[in-house]
């Protein structure tokens, strides 16, 4: 699908830390339609981390989950990382969309009886 929303700053308020263990930017589109969180560690230049992405019910399946997709991965990528991660249930078709946008699976998630994995794209 191609993406029918376009994000930039001006149209999501946004909420950026920046401390210690590393950055962190949380992300709700006007109107409440959509979030997003998206954090690195301080020490580790290489990996973003995508976390918390929500659609609001009536709004899903008109691209926005896409669009902050793509939006998070060319922040990820103009600021030089190399990696997006993720954490999905392995059993979704979360999983599977998450495979047609590039990710692979990285790591099975430690600890027995969850059925989270991580997922990894190259920015
Ligand atoms: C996951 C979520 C953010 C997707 O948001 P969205 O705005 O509806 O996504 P899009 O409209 O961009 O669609 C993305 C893709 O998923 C597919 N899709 C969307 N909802 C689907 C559903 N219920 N079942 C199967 N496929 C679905 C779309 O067809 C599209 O596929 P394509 O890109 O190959 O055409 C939204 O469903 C949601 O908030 N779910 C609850 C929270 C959650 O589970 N978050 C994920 C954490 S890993």
């Amino acid at each position: 699908m191609t993406s029918k929303i376009r994000f930039t700053a001006d149209n999501t308020v946004r909420h950026e830390t920046d401390t210690n263990y590393g950055k962190s930017l949380r992300l709700i589109t006007v109107g409440g339609a959509g979030f997003c969180h998206i954090y690195h560690y301080g020490d580790d230049t290489d990996n973003i981390y995508i976390e918390d992405l929500s659609v609001k019910e009536i709004n899903r399946k008109i691209g926005i989950g896409t669009g902050l997709m793509a939006y998070f991965e060319g922040r990820g990528r103009k600021h030089g990382f190399k990696y997006a991660l993720l954490r999905v249930l392995r059993d979704s078709w979360m999983y599977e969309w998450y495979q047609r946008l590039g990710y692979i699976l990285y790591q099975e998630e430690l600890g027995a009886g969850d059925d989270y994995v991580w997922m990894r794209k190259s920015l």
